[in-house]
């Protein structure tokens, strides 16, 4: 269901997206919300305003963005051929949280696509998102509004945290509903798609579709010939180490009792749990364990522990199924993909 422009941010949304789009049309960059996390918005057309995205968000310049757009044919100027699997798939999908890569048109820079010969394109839900692409007119080049590596925002107040003056402009449309990012898949054949990126849209419902495989993770960052760099085995990590714990909680904490002195540490639960003395903070990611809301939660959770000056977050695992796949992916990655052992 759409939210109507001025319920998601008040009645000054209209003239806060008209100013976005000025400042895009004039080469600017601009943080604006979509139903996943926060974008960090350019022109698409504009190698130099696209520059400016790896430069603020010090991303490595091998790491492609993902193309914003209001309408299908939009889409199709950015890519060269669209096969009828990819049609079929926007009309179900979109807008919503999937993100399609097929073979770029001429149209679209290599600065973009960070020298690949294929571009990711996705049509947002939010109401404020596609608001400003229709006020811009244009596609819009737009990576998460995060520093690269870090846990990604969904919300405006996170952005001025981790960007603040370094954007041009933040439009607030409350917080992201989804929560974790787009499902990012790379169209190979009319049967076949690779999941680069588990996301919003569940494998289960591109099924129909295509035969949808996910895409083995790198063991490490490779020097060259990176295929998705969402595929890093680090990535969406807070700056206090996190661990992921697999094992029943309960098996751990008898362990944790014999360290002296106690580090301080913030749990990160599922469902809600009694408080416990081995942990500084408890927090939950929904109170009866539904997956979908335990995703909207996430990031801010994350956040939110990594402001409290801990020495470790202790993340236990949710079930891998649905969106706990996305979960879990963003959780592995935000653990440096190492298992903890204590
Ligand atoms: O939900 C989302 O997708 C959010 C919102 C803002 O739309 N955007 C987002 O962008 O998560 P970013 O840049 O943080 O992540 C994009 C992911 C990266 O892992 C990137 O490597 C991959 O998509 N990607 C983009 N273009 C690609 C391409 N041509 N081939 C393979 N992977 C691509
Ligand atoms: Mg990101």
């Amino acid at each position: 269901m759409r939210r109507s422009l001025d319920s998601a941010a008040g009645g000054s949304a209209r003239e806060d997206i008209q100013r976005a789009a000025e400042i895009l049309k004039k080469g600017g960059i601009v943080a604006f919300p979509t139903e996943t996390v926060y974008g960090l918005g350019a022109d698409a057309f504009s190698p130099k305003a696209v520059a400016r995205l790896f430069e603020v968000k010090k991303r490595p310049s091998f790491d492609p963005i993902i193309v914003h757009v209001s309408s299908i044919l939009e889409a199709h100027t950015l890519w060269k051929e669209i096969p009828a699997v990819a049609q079929r798939l926007m009309k179900k999908f979109w807008p919503g949280a999937l993100t399609l890569v097929l073979p770029k048109s001429d149209r679209v820079h290599d600065i973009v696509t960070a020298g690949l010969p294929t571009v990711g394109v996705r049509m947002p839900s939010h109401p404020m998102a596609l608001a400003l692409l229709e006020s811009f007119g244009k596609p819009i080049a737009a990576p998460s509004a995060n520093l690269f590596g870090y846990t990604s925002p969904t919300s405006a107040q996170a952005v001025r945290e981790d960007l603040g003056d370094q954007v041009d402009f933040i439009l607030d449309g409350g917080p992201s509903t989804v929560g974790v990012e787009s499902t990012v898949l790379k169209i190979e054949d009319e049967q076949t798609g690779s999941i680069l990126r588990p996301g919003g849209i569940l494998s289960e419902e591109l099924k129909p579709f295509l035969n949808a495989r996910p895409r083995k993770r790198f063991e490490a960052a490779p020097r060259k010939g990176v295929e998705s760099p969402g595929l890093f085995e680090s990535h969406y990590a807070p700056r206090t180490p996190l661990a992921l714990i697999d094992i029943p909680l309960e098996e751990w904490l008898d362990r944790l009792e014999r360290i002296k002195p106690l580090p301080r540490i913030g749990l990160l639960s599922l469902k809600p749990r009694a408080q416990n003395h081995l942990f500084q903070e408890t927090l939950y990611l929904s109170q009866t364990g539904d997956l979908r809301e335990a995703a909207s939660n996430l990031f801010q959770a994350m956040r939110r522990l990594d402001k409290m000056n801990l020495d470790l977050i202790i993340a236990e695992a949710v079930p891998e199924e649905g969106i706990g796949i996305a979960i879990m992916d963003r959780l592995k990655k935000a653990s440096g993909g190492r298992p903890f052992i204590l």
